[in-house]
């Protein structure tokens, strides 16, 4: 499958920068020409790591006009979901993982008027994702354990992606679930990978049919921000 280079969306993770002068790096993301800031929180139950909360969310809103693409790694979930919005997030990605109530919790998403996505991680089955395609924008496959940044990408997720992408593609399944009417052309569904993604793993992601990569290592530490994400969009034509 190609995948043309505007398909790809670049979503640096703000995990990786500078937690006294978070205002100053979601800037930084703005002018480097990302698609979304993407904001990892974290519960330090659901995964072994403390981070960030509304507040220090709603300052980061404050600072761009990017989407906020908001990753919540933590249990009771929907506990958090209104602050979150009311603090900015254009997106939701909970964990499959996290709750028992996730058909609640992407509706409740939905109505509260943002996008919804979920998450899982890289050892649950994949058998588990179909079911869910319908009700929500975004899947998000992780491609490492989360809870950190700098970690080893998982090259087992792969084929886990492929196989939602395949699942897409069979329903002919869109953006928000829709199904297309005749002559409308929707936004693909969403596939995002994160952990690990440079411009080495990344094309790996995209031909098995990745368009969003969460990016915190790569981006903010290995290479000039603006430079990394343009090699990231190029993946796509390779
Ligand atoms: C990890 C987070 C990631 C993290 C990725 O749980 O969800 O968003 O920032 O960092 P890298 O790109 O360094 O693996
Ligand atoms: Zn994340």
């Amino acid at each position: 499958m190609v995948t043309k280079q505007k398909d790809i969306l670049v979503a640096p993770s703000i995990l990786s920068g500078d937690f006294g002068r978070l205002a100053d790096e979601a800037k930084r993301i703005e002018e480097s020409g990302a698609d979304y800031v993407h904001v990892d929180i974290m519960d330090g139950h659901f995964v072994p790591n403390l981070t960030l909360g509304p507040r220090a969310l709603a300052a980061i809103n404050r600072a761009t006009n990017l989407f906020l693409d908001v990753h919540i790694m933590i249990y009771n979930p929907f506990d958090f979901i209104e602050r979150l919005v009311e603090a900015g997030a254009d997106r939701i990605t909970f964990h499959f993982e996290a709750t028992e109530d996730v058909e609640e919790i992407l509706a409740y998403i939905k109505k509260c008027g943002i996008q919804a996505g979920l998450a899982f991680r890289p050892e649950t089955s994949v058998e588990f994702v179909p079911k869910f395609l319908t009700q929500c924008d975004l899947v998000l496959m992780m491609t490492v354990p989360p809870g950190f940044g700098g970690q080893k990408f998982h090259s087992e997720v792969v084929e886990k992606v492929r196989y939602v992408r395949e699942t897409c593609n069979q329903y002919n399944i869109r953006f928000g679930g829709k199904i297309p009417k005749k002559g409308e052309t929707l936004p693909p569904f969403l596939i995002e990978v994160d952990g690990g993604i440079d411009n080495i793993t990344a094309p790996f992601c995209i031909e098995a049919g990745a368009n969003v990569l969460v990016a915190g290592t790569y981006l903010f530490k290995g290479i000039e921000m603006a430079e990394g994400i343009q090699k990231l969009r190029a993946c796509g034509e390779k």
